[in-house]
């Protein structure tokens, strides 16, 4: 039997990579503040996205988790938020055509402030500074300064993820998710691009089915199922005192509710059995997701299962795996086996990015999207042998025309990454290439017999 949660019993566990704050009382004062404030999120909002995945873990859907390595407190602005939202909307429409199935949509967005780290210092040039930690904790500048982890920080990652959040359920709801704009805008990728042109084909069958529906009365601007679209919040639930204070009990169901976002995860580097995060998230009432990356065992896996999901609801979980595009396939077959048969009913998402960035030459942080392309492959012909759905993907974009990661339409090379190179954190797809990825999925899923 485990013991009692509460909010504040991750408290007496070890906790990974947070951030050393100069002034606990300052600290204190913040947390005390934005434990005043509204939550983000309605706890019925986080039980219907568990109620989405749950058909996610059976096979009946498919999930988008998309968005930014991290959020940034200086690329906050409207564009910003609408470009990374035409994207998601873009991929969702390819996906949903070409799968048949409804797509889940998740933004790594409205809180994905913070980020570990895998070294608390770094030298720069002969200084020691602290290590960036994401907006929420300090800045990016090489300067000792701008890297004092600063609680005032919290409650500005909070402000701007409510207006986020405010911005996106307008658009959302407000007809700018309508089926026939979201097409529009594929249909000028299609025609404006050589990468594009392969996939004008399926383009045209999509105008069709669009047509057709037209024509049989069912338009768009009068039908809301054709006009809006849900799209859910997560984060990386790092900072605890953050995510605690946000943390609230449910009025209607008496369960508490991490209201910072509808889904949080655990990551790769603070998954520990008996460490704080995987206390705090047990007793959430939120879906929540694990990554898995290639030193997981198959046992540590279903350990982690049996914690985080011990009641075996179906979407409760989602096992995010980041192997590595060599690896996926052998690391996640015997993972895929021993979880399934143990009976738990888990969404299995693939995150292509993280075990797949290298320095490039020119000295930049990158990844290839033939990489991207080869873990979602692997892991989709895992899941193909196993009898498994490959219920998701992970990754990390935006919508602006950046220069981060190479190949993928317009095939960017190493020579033109410093051109536009903007990401506070990792290298990220950008709008194109992410257009490029969802119609690459489609392909992979059908052709492996999954759709
Ligand atoms: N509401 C449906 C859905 O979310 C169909 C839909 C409307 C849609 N606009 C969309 C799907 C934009 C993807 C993208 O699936
Ligand atoms: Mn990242």
């Amino acid at each position: 039997m485990a013991k009692a949660w509460t909010p504040s019993s991750w408290q007496t566990h070890p906790a990974s990579q947070q951030p050393d704050w100069p002034d606990p009382g300052h600290l204190e004062q913040a947390l005390k503040q934005i434990s005043s404030f509204p939550p983000l999120v309605f706890a019925g909002e986080a039980r219907s996205l568990e109620a989405s995945l749950g058909q996610v873990a059976a096979g009946n859907a498919f999930m988008l988790q998309a968005g930014d390595c991290a959020e940034s407190f200086e690329a906050f602005s409207a564009d910003n938020i609408r470009d990374k939202l035409r994207v998601i909307l873009q991929m969702a429409v390819v996906l949903t055509y070409s799968l048949g199935v409804p797509v889940v949509k998740v933004g790594r967005i409205a809180g994905q402030f913070a980020k570990p780290r895998s070294t608390p210092t770094e030298l720069v040039g002969d200084v020691e500074l602290p290590s960036f930690r994401g907006h929420m904790v300090n800045g990016a500048s090489a300067t000792a300064a701008a890297r004092v982890a600063d609680p005032e920080r919290l409650v500005q990652a909070y402000h701007q993820s409510a207006s986020t959040l405010n911005l996106l359920r307008a658009f959302v709801k407000g007809g700018f998710a309508d089926l026939n704009r979201v097409h529009a805008w594929t249909q000028e990728f299609v025609a404006s691009s050589p990468e594009g042109q392969k996939y004008e084909q399926l383009a045209a069958e999509i105008d069709r089915a669009l047509r057709f529906m037209r024509a049989c009365g069912i338009d768009t601007e009068s039908n809301s199922r054709l006009h809006e679209v849900d799209v859910f919040t997560s984060h990386e639930a790092l900072l605890l005192g953050y995510e605690e204070a946000l943390t609230r009990q449910d009025s209607t169901t008496g369960g508490w509710y991490d209201c910072s976002a509808h889904m949080l995860w655990i990551g790769e580097r603070t998954r520990e059995l008996d460490g704080a995060h995987v206390e705090f998230l047990r007793g959430v009432g939120n879906p929540i997701g694990c990554k898995i990356g290639p030193t997981s065992t198959p046992e540590m896996v279903l350990e982690l299962c049996e914690t985080l999901n011990h009641a075996q609801v179906p979407g409760r979980l989602t096992l995010i795996s980041r192997m590595g595009a060599e690896h996926v396939e052998d690391k996640l077959r015997p993972i895929l086996r021993i979880v399934r048969s143990a009976g738990h009913p888990v969404v299995w998402a693939c995150d292509p990015m993280h075990a797949n960035t290298y320095t490039a030459v020119s000295g930049r942080k990158t990844r290839n999207f033939d990489d991207i392309c080869a873990e979602i492959g692997g892991f989709v012909r895992a899941h193909s042998a196993e009898g498994t759905w490959p219920g998701g993907i992970h990754v990390e974009l935006t919508g602006d025309d950046v220069t981060e990661c190479i190949g993928g339409a317009d095939n960017i090379l190493d020579a033109q990454l410093d051109d536009r190179y903007q990401t506070v954190c990792d290298p990220r797809l950008n709008g194109r290439q992410s257009l490029d990825l969802a119609f690459r999925i489609a392909d992979l899923i059908r052709t492996n017999g999954l759709a």
